[in-house]
């Protein structure tokens, strides 16, 4: 017989079918015996009758999470019984047969509640069976509704999708690189990307015009709630744009996601409020203000645009940063400061974020597309000229090879999902997160390689 998916019982009463999936939990009531039966697309409570002796005695036997084959007969419940909350309150199943394919050890923690009560390193070492409950499926479910969402939100606006390489050159902010060591050139090295912005940047020198890409990124830093060492951004670059042109396809993109996607949400103020960074400091002394009207509602999005961020910053030890990163162009009107050298963090970048309820979102920039600029930047930013070849001469080539203008932005899709169903840790919402300490407890990663591996790569380990 042909499998029937649990979400399709509605539509089969009367008729036998069969059913492959989890017992959720078995309740005895004399001699009726009561199945909570699951599979990916929903739950339905099964009863197993005296009379259907065979499947009534294995039953007996049957306990939480054992993979089992069913046929019964779907009837309709008797009124008394309806539960009109339940997607299948209105039929139960009647065994005429059952099958265990594989049994189950106890878990170690209940998967039916929503995990709150256990450590994360628990959950995250068993992560298959964390990802059993109702609250992680939902939460994974709709992440794909979203990217899928993007995906053809960015398809009918004419953007090709393009993957660029995880193995790449080292770059400027290079002490949050995760390097990946050659076989083939021992004492060289990959670096994973921070996130794709050379090679879109590069995208449009190649004459797409409009790039995207749910692009994985990767940073070797402190985790936080907000941050995991690897990520997904929505990246995207367009040649031929003005910012405004930039923001506004964002914003409709994200109003159009919240109305369809989660029409219960309410966005408080279309269009999106922009605020300068230096109005958004002032008022309300941060780069990522918190503008809801309620911050209880759960159900409130507060999108702001902060706009106009300096250019350059101090890092912790007082030297000079780019605040974005140094492809950002400056406004016009801070060009003169930028040739001569003067009163440098004055300097305002045509770079802007996407907040939503205190959340830094997204960040973005119009982009430098001229090599002189571009050289200037990496001058102010005290990379020596032999550095700017090693590290950026291929974007210096590049410029000079017919660059178009261009500009693009790149939404966290982690920390836009845990906004969106109110969870408190981006971990919530990334099917194989790691642990606050960049750790997978359940592959056991990082681990260590065994002594040939490390030979054939030229490597040798310190003793600490
Ligand atoms: P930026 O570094 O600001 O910009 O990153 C953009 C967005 O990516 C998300 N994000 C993270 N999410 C989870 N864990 C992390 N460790 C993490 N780091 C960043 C945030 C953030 O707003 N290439 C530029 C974008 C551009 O200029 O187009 C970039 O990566 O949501």
């Amino acid at each position: 017989m042909e499998r029937t998916y649990i979400k399709d019982l509605k539509e089969k009463i009367g008729q036998e079918v069969r059913l492959d999936g989890w017992v959720t939990i078995r309740r005895d009531h004399g001699k009726l015996i009561f199945i909570d039966l699951r599979d990916a697309t929903g739950m339905v409570q099964m009863v197993a009758l005296p009379n259907h002796a065979e499947a009534h005695q294995i039953a007996t036997t049957l306990r939480p999470e054992w993979v089992i084959e069913v046929t019964g007969m779907v009837n309709a419940r008797p009124e008394r019984m309806i539960n009109k909350d339940e997607l299948n309150g209105t039929v139960e199943l009647e065994l005429l047969s059952l099958t265990v394919l594989n049994e189950a050890q106890t878990p170690p923690f209940d998967i039916q509640a929503d995990g709150r009560d256990v450590n994360d390193e628990t959950r995250l070492k068993y992560r298959y069976l964390d990802l059993r409950r109702p609250r992680m499926q939902n939460n994974i479910r709709t992440r794909d509704r979203v990217v899928s969402f993007f995906r053809d939100y960015m398809h009918k606006n004419g953007f090709v999708e393009i993957e660029t390489p995880i193995m790449m050159k080292g770059t400027p902010e290079g002490s949050r690189e995760y390097v990946v060591p050659s076989r083939l050139e021992n004492g060289k090295f990959y670096v994973l990307p921070q996130s794709p912005q050379q090679f879109k940047q590069l995208c449009m020198i190649a004459g797409f015009e409009k790039y995207f890409q749910i692009a994985r990124c990767f940073r070797d830093e402190d985790t936080r709630g907000d941050r995991q060492p690897e990520f997904t951004q929505l990246d995207y670059e367009m040649s031929f744009v003005t910012q405004e042109d930039i923001l506004q396809y964002t914003e409709e993109m994200f109003i159009e996601l919240v109305t369809t996607l989660f029409p219960k949400k309410k966005i408080s103020k279309t269009p999106f409020p922009r605020l300068t960074y230096a109005e958004s400091m002032e008022r309300y002394g941060s780069d990522k203000p918190d503008i809801r009207e309620n911050k209880e509602d759960p159900d409130e999005l507060a999108f702001a645009w902060v706009v106009d961020f300096p250019m350059f910053e101090k890092n912790k030890e007082g030297a000079i940063t780019a605040a974005h990163h140094p492809f950002c162009s400056v406004k016009e009107e801070d060009m003169p400061k930028l040739v001569s050298g003067e009163d440098l963090y004055a300097i305002r970048a045509n770079s802007y974020d996407l907040v939503l309820n205190g959340y830094e979102l997204s960040s973005g920039s119009m982009r430098i597309h001229k090599a002189d600029i571009q050289q200037r930047v990496f001058e102010l930013l005290n990379i020596s000229k032999e550095d700017q070849e090693k590290k950026f001469g291929h974007m210096i080539e590049a410029f000079k090879y017919g660059t178009p203008p261009h500009g693009g932005f790149a939404p966290g899709i982690d920390r836009l999902m845990m906004i969106l169903q109110n969870e408190p840790n981006i971990r919530e919402v990334i099917a194989f997160a790691k642990t606050g300490e960049g750790r997978d407890p359940m592959m056991n990663a990082p681990a260590e390689i065994d002594a040939a591996q490390l030979k054939e790569l030229g490597l040798t380990i310190e003793e600490k």
